[in-house]
């Protein structure tokens, strides 16, 4: 249930994330009629901003990020008068009174607290919220990755938050999951009696899962190079999506429930020995090529990257799960940046049938059945199945049925922050990564780290608007599949 006021506060306010996706994502739901006419937003950031010009910036930046068709004027205008801004300097505790001043004269029921802020800052941001008596049992605390460089630094961020806030209290954000089509995924597994008996490894082969970007570091370098796509990319998104595959169905909707049921997964995921790091993991790094028909720079010399940078800003890695339902199933997971095309999808292979009675088809491969859940663009769900082709043959041919969701369901699809931003305000918590779940997330992540690290090798590299090194074919190849290639 939707509280009858709250309170929204952004530390990091004018920063690029709040302007560009989390106030863009508010003034969807404003527009929408989901916020309660007495929530109200508030935007600390050490900039030395005015009410005046911190609307002038969040203007600017909303006029980029809100799709046009969604622009209303005077919508905009009514959303602006929930905003303030206070100029807040984090470290210091003596400013934090400022913002007690400001959050009592719109008492509310839930006080939601948004860290956009470098992880450093998070210990610090939670002791003076709670001294200053600003923590109390309707207070959320919702973070923002990345949520460690590794085990030990994660783990050491868990306990700074742990001394001021209840586990349930905290949402860590993995933006994938407001994805509406990551949902989906669940209503299809679990909404549906179809699947269930066929998902498991008498009937799956293999399990692929990319999310491929055809975009750059960007201006990131700095960030980017000390984190690359393992961190970025597979220790959270990746995983998610793995677990929201291959869980087991929840008892109920219930936050934990589900949760409970991802951590399971994450348990049961087979550890890398350095052995397996060689043979199932492949490392990339792009150099000059051509994407989106221009010539693009290679990762070396983009900004803030050092000419002998071992970042990897591509990885594929075949993975395994140790239980009943998947072993000897391969999840083989894929990204990168500077791709051909931005494409998240997670292709489900169906065992070729037992005994062949159709003759080969002329393109001398069979095709067994696959499920293919496209993420984004355009979400959709394709079953390929096989199908005689017309004629006085019986050469089979695959066909697909289609569940295109633009196509089915009219109107808008909500943007992730939406639903998680409503979600932190209501106090719905099964959309968000439990404390447990990070830590054996990066625990499974942690050995491919170092020894990628011993190793002088470094990433391969690849031409940027390919598909990246062709090693990555090979660890598919290997095991006698391909990548699902779309037509
Ligand atoms: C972020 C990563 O978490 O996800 C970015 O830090 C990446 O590097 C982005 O570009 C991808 O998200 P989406 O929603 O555009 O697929």
């Amino acid at each position: 249930t939707f509280p009858q006021s709250f309170n929204l506060v952004f530390f990091g306010g004018a920063g690029d994330l709040v302007t560009r996706k989390l106030l863009p994502a508010m003034y969807q739901c404003h527009k929408n009629g989901q916020l309660v006419e007495s929530g109200r937003i508030l935007c600390l950031d050490l900039q030395d901003l005015t009410q005046d010009s911190f609307l002038a910036l969040v203007d600017d930046k909303a006029r980029q990020f809100v799709p046009e068709a969604d622009w209303e004027e005077e919508i905009w205008t009514s959303f602006l008068a929930r905003l303030s801004y206070l100029k807040l300097d984090a470290t210091q505790p003596e400013q934090y009174g400022a913002l007690k001043t400001l959050l009592k004269k719109t008492p509310a029921e839930v006080t939601v607290f948004y860290l956009s802020t470098a992880p450093f800052l998070f210990a610090t941001i939670c002791a003076n919220l709670t001294r200053q008596g600003l923590n109390g049992p309707n207070s959320r605390l919702v973070l923002e990755k990345p949520l460690g460089n590794d085990l030990a630094s994660s783990n050491a961020i868990t306990a700074d938050v742990d001394r001021f806030f209840y586990e349930k209290q905290v949402y860590r954000i993995d933006h994938y999951l407001g994805k509406e089509s990551v949902q989906n995924l669940m209503a299809l597994r679990f909404g549906n009696s179809l699947f269930e008996p066929l998902w498991r490894r008498m009937w799956i082969s293999n399990v692929q899962i990319t999310i491929a970007e055809d975009v750059g570091i960007g201006s990131r370098g700095g960030f980017y190079d000390k984190t690359g796509a393992l961190r970025d990319m597979v220790q959270n998104h990746l995983l998610q999506l793995l677990c929201f595959v291959a869980m087991e169905p929840p008892a109920s909707l219930d936050s934990d429930a589900i949760r409970n049921e991802k951590l399971k997964v994450l348990e049961c995921l087979v550890p890398f020995t350095p052995e397996d790091v060689l043979n199932k993991t492949v490392r990339g790094q792009y150099r000059a090529g051509v994407s989106g028909g221009r010539q693009v720079k290679g990762y070396l010399e983009e900004d803030n990257i050092p000419a002998d940078s071992k970042t990897e800003t591509f990885v594929a890695i075949k993975a395994e799960i140790a239980n009943w339902r998947w072993a000897g199933v391969p999840f083989y997971l894929f990204t990168g940046k500077r791709l051909p095309s931005r494409l998240a999808e997670i292709v489900v292979n169906f065992h070729d049938v037992p005994h062949h009675i159709f003759p080969l088809p002329s393109s001398g491969t069979r095709a067994p059945s696959k499920l293919v859940i496209r993420l984004q663009p355009g979400e959709y769900i394709r079953l390929y199945l096989n199908a005689k082709a017309p004629g006085d043959s019986m050469e089979l041919l695959p066909v697909s049925l289609d569940l295109d969701f633009a196509g089915k369901f009219k109107g808008r699809r909500a943007e992730a922050y939406e639903r998680l931003l409503l979600d932190t305000i209501r106090g719905n918590q099964a959309l968000f990564v439990r404390q447990d779940e990070l830590e054996l997330a990066w625990r499974w992540v942690e050995p491919i780290l170092n020894s990628w690290a011993a190793d002088p090798a470094g990433p391969k590299p690849y031409a940027a608007g390919t598909w990246g090194p062709s090693a990555s074919s090979e660890l598919l190849s290997r095991d006698g599949f391909g990548w699902h290639d779309e037509d």
